[in-house]
């Protein structure tokens, strides 16, 4: 349970008492890595931890709920549907956007996958990508938003331009003037999984807007660290992914202004997602349910659903505060590691608390290896991000990111660990 002291209309960090209560609701944080303490888990931005509450519900759904959505008279049919529609119902109000406007799917990747296959299937809803037409992405894109897009203009003969990064890991503004007159559609990421930059979405959305350009906001490592509203930040669509969210796997969530979702053609087809058929054609369901073809998952809607609520009652203004508390410490115990570099923005103004970095000299994989033998985990490798390490010079890194269950004694931990790892390698790196 979240501490009972627990007042989510204060601003502030989390209080000892309050944070402790939150890690009590996480059993995994107590298992003992490789060197025999707690883990101190610094990978949330590449899949979150899931409170208690999270994995009873996913136990609750299958013991007592389970049973075919939207298909059967009986009772249990009746229980799954209606959390299941529950669960649209909340995850969409959760994020700003209106159940008739969310689309299931297994994750963010499916998610813009669909949205690129819809643009580049010919169609009467007028959306249809064309040779001559352009896709805009950034340079910070995940590979998720990156390599579905570049598929789809290899379909269609549409060309992909790119905003440029910064130095500091964000979105060069000055490139903004590439989102021209041929510009179809424009799909950038709201948060860089990389250096951690946030998005002036509104800035891209209004110069998008002037040339009549569709806008998908990848929001896979937004929605979980600040306050998310889909119909306030203007863009035409969205995707999000529960896993990231203190949610299980095998969800997500396609976000798009309903009126939208019918000039689309479809995509995948089958069962479910049909009004009528016959031996040679078919009818299309509209709304979500046209593009929800096959089995769904039930039981982990329903538990995004109850992850959901959690976030919700310790408030995402101060989950934002809580990590950007550590992000400031972190940070500036990371900057007096000899010889880093970061892979972001020297200060904790308009971005995420991800923290990508090398040591030079270091491989990241060794970095993660030395740091796990310490029971810290970061993630290395390129995080799906290739560019954006090509951009910043480096094959590869080591990234930590803070979750709202961080505290300060773990990121002590992991700054002594990352100046230790120098240490133990030789020296070599600084
Ligand atoms: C920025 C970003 N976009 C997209 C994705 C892909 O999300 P999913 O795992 O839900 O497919 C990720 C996951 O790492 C991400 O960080």
């Amino acid at each position: 349970m979240i501490n009972s002291h627990f007042d989510s209309t204060s601003s502030a960090s989390f209080t000892g008492a309050e944070l402790a209560g939150i890690r009590a609701d996480f059993p995994i944080l107590s298992v003992a890595g490789r060197g025999g303490n707690p883990v101190a888990y610094f990978d949330s931005a590449a899949t979150s931890q899931k409170p208690r509450c999270v994995v009873d519900t996913l136990a609750d759904f299958y013991l007592s709920k389970n049973a075919a959505v939207n298909r059967g008279t009986h009772f249990l049919g009746d229980e799954s549907t209606t959390a299941f529609e529950d669960a649209r119902y909340r995850v969409a109000s959760f994020l700003g956007a209106i159940p008739d406007g969310l689309v299931w799917v297994k994750n963010a990747t499916e998610a813009l996958n669909l949205l690129s296959h819809c643009l580049s299937t010919p169609s009467t809803g007028g959306f249809t990508l064309e040779a001559g037409d352009e896709v805009v992405v950034t340079k910070l894109e995940h590979h998720a938003n990156l390599v579905p897009w570049q598929r789809a203009c290899e379909l269609t003969g549409a060309k992909l331009v790119w905003l440029e990064a910064t130095p500091d890991g964000r979105i060069d503004y000055s490139t903004l003037d590439r989102i021209t007159e041929r510009a179809k559609v424009v799909a950038f990421t709201h948060a860089s999984n990389v250096s951690g930059a946030i998005t002036d979405v509104e800035r891209i959305v209004t110069k998008a807007r002037s040339v009549g350009a569709l806008t998908v906001l990848d929001s896979c490592q937004s929605t979980a660290h600040m306050p998310f509203n889909f119909s306030q930040l203007g863009v035409d669509f969205a995707v999000a992914s529960s896993h990231k969210m203190l949610g299980p796997t095998g969800v997500g969530a396609l976000l798009a202004r309903p009126e939208l979702l019918d000039r689309l053609p479809r995509f995948l087809t089958g069962g479910s997602m049909v009004s009528w058929v016959e031996m040679e054609t078919a009818e299309f369901q509209s709304g979500p349910a046209g593009f929800e073809a096959g089995s769904q998952p039930v039981a982990q809607a329903v538990a995004w659903a109850r992850a959901l609520d959690y976030l919700s009652a310790l408030g995402m203004e101060r989950i934002k505060s809580h990590e950007d508390y550590m992000g400031e410490i972190l940070l500036s115990g990371l900057r007096e590691v000899p010889g880093i570099k970061l892979l972001g923005a020297d200060s904790m103004a308009e971005r995420l608390a991800v923290f990508a970095f090398s040591l030079p000299g270091l491989h990241p994989h060794d970095v993660g290896q030395y740091l796990d033998s310490v029971d810290l985990a970061v993630r290395v490798g390129h995080h799906c991000a290739i560019p954006l390490h090509r951009y910043f010079g480096v094959r590869s890194s080591s990234r930590a990111s803070v979750a709202l269950t961080t505290t300060e004694q773990e990121v002590e931990r992991l700054v002594a660990g990352v100046k230790e790892t120098i240490k133990f390698f030789g020296g070599r790196g600084v």
